[in-house]
């Protein structure tokens, strides 16, 4: 089999990542993927650094082993805390999850951007610089210990969430922008346009990771020459 009809691997600490390859796979609907939810290891993001790059060097292995020709962090706590390290380690193309900060600030017109994120993106040296680059932004980071294990608890029904997050965003009467900083948070993208209309702009990072993994394809000739539909493999 030639390397373009090869998987994309792509990977998470459980079911946040889905929503990028949603993404992933409206734009290159014909390349097959494997998704590792990281499950038993998950939630990353209250965890120090060291064990978080080492469960992104396990992922990408593992994904590696499988035969994947590219890698995907679907997740923005693992690639603030590995994705740097992988890069330099790893022969296979790495795209990473990074909140949608610059997409927001260019299309900043006033009040006040909310970003919500996992404890350790917060605290993360990498997401520290993305932020350093935007001064003078009216941005608020907002660290959340529990909201991605409550997202995974309530998938079936996300909106019995509605009164905690009309809570987390309630001292904030200027808000304009929220920046989900954790690909599970994307599943309330729709609780967030009921509840705010058209006054909050939301973003994600998953269309941008998307077309970040389709150049990378496209630089190396990895992209899949078959014309139907790619197939999903699901692993944890
Ligand atoms: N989905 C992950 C992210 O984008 C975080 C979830 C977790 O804490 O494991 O940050």
């Amino acid at each position: 089999m030639a390397m373009s009809e090869a998987p994309i691997g792509i990977f998470d600490s459980g079911i946040g990542g889905v929503t990028t390859l949603d993404a992933c796979r409206r734009l290159l609907f014909n390349e097959d993927f494997i998704y590792i939810a990281d499950e038993r290891f998950a939630p990353y993001g209250d965890k120090p650094e060291e064990f978080i790059v080492g469960r992104v060097f396990a992922c990408a292995r593992r994904l590696a082993d499988m035969g994947a020709k590219a890698v995907v962090i679907a997740c923005n706590t693992a690639t603030n805390a590995g994705a740097g390290r992988l890069r330099t380690a790893f022969p296979l193309p790495v795209v990473g999850l990074e909140p949608a900060v610059k997409p927001a600030y260019e299309a900043y017109t006033g009040g006040r951007a909310v970003l919500p994120c996992t404890p350790a993106t917060a605290a993360s040296a990498k997401f520290r610089t993305l932020l350093s680059r935007f001064g003078g932004y009216n941005l608020t980071v907002l660290p959340l210990a529990r909201l991605a294990g409550l997202i995974e608890k309530n998938i079936e029904n996300p909106d019995v969430l509605e009164p905690y997050i009309r809570e987390i965003f309630s001292p904030y009467p200027d808000l304009s922008q929220i920046i989900l900083g954790c690909t599970h948070y994307v599943f309330l993208r729709g609780m967030l346009e009921r509840i705010f209309g058209g006054r909050v702009k939301i973003f994600d990072g998953n269309d941008g990771a998307a077309k970040r993994l389709k150049l990378l394809l496209q630089a190396r000739n990895l992209l899949s020459p078959r014309p139907s539909v790619g197939r999903v493999e699901f692993l944890t």
